[in-house]
């Protein structure tokens, strides 16, 4: 069911500083940025081997993200698995019994379609499922 390991994301306070520091220290550059205006987020993709560092910003205080940074600080907040078949991947995890933040696919940023498998049932690391747009990107 799983491919490789998609992005490792980080969630920042300022997308712009993150950036800058990211360029500086490690001589990463983004390939991709944009705001998921329904995740409430602004997300720049940093390319990394086989697999990108996400680093991911609050559109606002009152976002997923957001809270998550006032509460705990900036740090680790998701891993992204890819998959070949989302649906499919999620009625696997559903008829294993874990718990589902997103029951059915949505748009995630780079047009591809992600859900998010609840941190409470998976030993506290929340989960990002992935699948790449059917067209070549
Ligand atoms: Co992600």
């Amino acid at each position: 069911m799983l491919g490789r390991i998609e992005h490792v994301a980080i969630a920042v306070e300022d997308l712009d500083d993150a950036l800058a520091h990211y360029k500086d220290v490690w001589g990463l550059e983004p390939t991709s940025r944009e705001r998921v205006e329904d995740q409430g987020v602004e997300e720049a993709m940093l390319p990394l081997g086989e697999s990108h560092l996400q680093l991911l910003a609050g559109t606002g205080p009152d976002t997923t993200v957001g809270k998550f940074v006032a509460r705990r600080g900036e740090g680790l907040h998701h891993i992204a698995f890819e998959v070949d078949d989302l649906e499919a991947a999620l009625a696997e995890m559903k008829s294993k019994g874990v718990p589902l933040i997103d029951e059915q696919p949505r748009a995630g940023g780079r047009g591809h379609s992600v859900a998010f498998i609840h941190p409470r049932g998976n030993h506290g690391l929340l989960v990002e499922l992935i699948q790449r747009p059917t067209h070549s990107e």
